[in-house]
């Protein structure tokens, strides 16, 4: 995990304007690498006020495989992480240890007394991964999301520092 660089724009483009990337459970809106450079450069309100910070995952031979990130609530001080990982490398492993990685770092970091996931309840890629790096199912929002057309259910995971 390292922290994303203006240079890893392209990229992100790239990633993100690929159906494929996206998946069935993410639904982006499409974005041309001078939007990603004006959103970067000039983050929005919400992000500032989120504290959004975000990782580029790297293999060791320096290969960009995806991307983790978080933010904290202003308010409660809880954090939020959001990830994913490019299609060719899905299923090896390398989503959980980001997860673990992030958890480890955050807990060092900030005195939070929670981190959380918010995904499609359908996401079983997503929620299994998340339980192995040691968070639990909270419960469902429903409708709570809206991806390819339909308002679709989010299932929360927690960790809580106790836990960690
Ligand atoms: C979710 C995501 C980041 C997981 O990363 P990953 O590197 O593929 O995950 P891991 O290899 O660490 O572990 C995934 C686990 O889920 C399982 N899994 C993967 N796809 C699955 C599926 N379709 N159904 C059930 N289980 C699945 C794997 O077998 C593995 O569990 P196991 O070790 O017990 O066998 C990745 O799939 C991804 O980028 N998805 C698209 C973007 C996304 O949905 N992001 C999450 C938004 S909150």
């Amino acid at each position: 995990m390292r922290i994303m660089e203006k240079d890893d724009i392209p990229v992100l483009a790239e990633w993100y304007n690929s159906i494929e990337f996206q998946g069935e459970y993410f639904t982006n809106p499409q974005k041309s690498k001078v939007d990603w450079q004006r959103d970067f450069g000039t983050p929005s309100p919400v992000k500032v006020a989120m504290d959004e910070h975000e990782f580029i995952i790297e293999k060791k031979d320096g290969a960009r495989i995806g991307h983790i990130g978080y933010g904290t609530c202003p308010l409660h001080g809880w954090v939020e992480v959001g990830f994913a990982i490019v299609p060719k490398e899905r299923s090896k492993g390398y989503g959980t240890e980001a997860i673990q990685l992030i958890v480890d770092y955050l807990f060092l970091l900030k005195d939070t007394p929670r981190i959380m996931i918010n995904t499609d309840a359908r996401n079983k890629a997503s929620i299994r991964a998340a339980e192995k790096a040691g968070f639990e199912r909270e419960g469902v929002i429903r409708k709570g999301g809206f991806t390819w057309g339909q308002h679709a259910d989010c299932c929360i995971l927690g960790i809580l520092r106790e836990d960690w």
